[in-house]
């Protein structure tokens, strides 16, 4: 179990952490969300002992990690992909990694077969790694240790399609195999289909901790889209029955409030011609925008 309480870390003016608390358990993935600059990296940098907070602690299984003896057994991280030494091969790199953390010699090739690292490419200097395959090389150092504790930071960036199903598959399974799984991302749509749990922060600060299936009960509500060449009498009588109607060109309704089947039906009892009629899940984007957009610190064309 990782908790982390009351953390706070200042640079200098910046506050990058403040008064952050919440605990992820075993067993499941866990979401760690937020925009650019939230303090997901610094958080995680803390827990591996990278950084000292200013203020709070930050622990996995009761200690601060530096206390723990067995490293890269317990604790299986992924940071910075492109933090490896470039001269080594895949191969090198792993093995002096083992040798050093006491991991059996015969754990490179398991994790490097998982990954697919395999053949020349684990013998390759990693200097002329793509990005993608410094994320797999660095997915497999987390793995070296077999560790119950499992930290990635935006694991997914650089990823091919196929390579961001084969991770969802493995966090999924590292989960089931019941150790904690720690991921953090600025995209939602990287977290809903991977996630169990979230924690989202914004500006440093604790915004929500709770099940991935709590906070799509907590988005916005999905919206009707409805066409009819009579749009404007048709958006008055969906109003006195209580939507909220926007208006998006002149024959197509955004409808809130009224499902797309109550729509059908009052569109049948006052003759309006219908073109089109469909419902709009509200993403967990959405919902992840509206509850960060007040810590949005890098917005494009800010001019500040
Ligand atoms: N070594 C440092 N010196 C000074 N400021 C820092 C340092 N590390 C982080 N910060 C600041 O702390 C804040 C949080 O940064 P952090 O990297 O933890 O965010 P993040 O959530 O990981 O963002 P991203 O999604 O962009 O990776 C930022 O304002 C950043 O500029
Ligand atoms: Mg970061």
């Amino acid at each position: 179990m990782i908790e982390i309480n009351e953390l706070t870390k200042r640079y200098g003016d910046t506050t990058a952490v403040r008064d952050l608390s919440f605990t992820v358990r075993p067993g499941r993935v866990t979401g760690f969300l937020g925009p650019n600059g939230a303090g997901k990296t610094t958080t995680l940098r803390i827990l591996l002992g990278l950084v000292e907070p200013s203020a709070g602690t930050a622990t996995v299984d009761g200690h601060a990690f530096r206390h723990h003896r067995r490293g890269l057994r317990h604790v299986g991280a992924l940071l910075d992909a492109g933090d490896v030494h470039g001269g080594r091969s895949a191969r090198a790199h792993l093995g002096a990694l083992a040798r050093s953390n006491r991991i059996p010699a015969r754990r490179v090739d398991e994790v490097l077969t998982e990954v697919g690292l395999v053949g020349g490419a684990a013998r390759r200097r990693v200097g002329g790694f793509s990005l993608g395959m410094r994320q797999r090389l660095g997915i497999a150092t987390a793995l070296l240790g077999d560790p119950p504790v499992l930290l990635f930071d935006e694991p997914l960036n650089g990823l091919d399609p196929e390579g961001v199903l084969w991770v969802r598959r493995l966090f999924r399974r590292l989960a089931a195999e019941g150790r904690t799984v720690f991921v953090s991302s600025h995209l939602m749509s990287e977290m809903e289909h991977t996630a169990d749990e979230l924690i989202v922060i914004g500006r440093g600060e604790l915004i929500a901790a709770e099940s991935l299936t709590e906070f799509a009960a907590r988005g916005t509500a999905p919206t009707v889209t409805v066409r009819s060449p009579d749009s404007a009498a048709l958006a008055a009588v969906l109003a006195s029955e209580g939507a909220t109607v926007a208006s998006y060109d002149e024959e197509t309704l955004q409808v809130a409030g009224l499902s797309a089947e109550r729509v059908g039906e009052l569109a049948f009892e006052h003759r309006f011609l219908i073109r089109e009629l469909t419902t709009r899940a509200a993403s967990l984007e959405t919902a992840f925008m509206e509850l960060t957009a007040d810590s949005v610190e890098y917005t494009a064309g800010d001019q500040r």
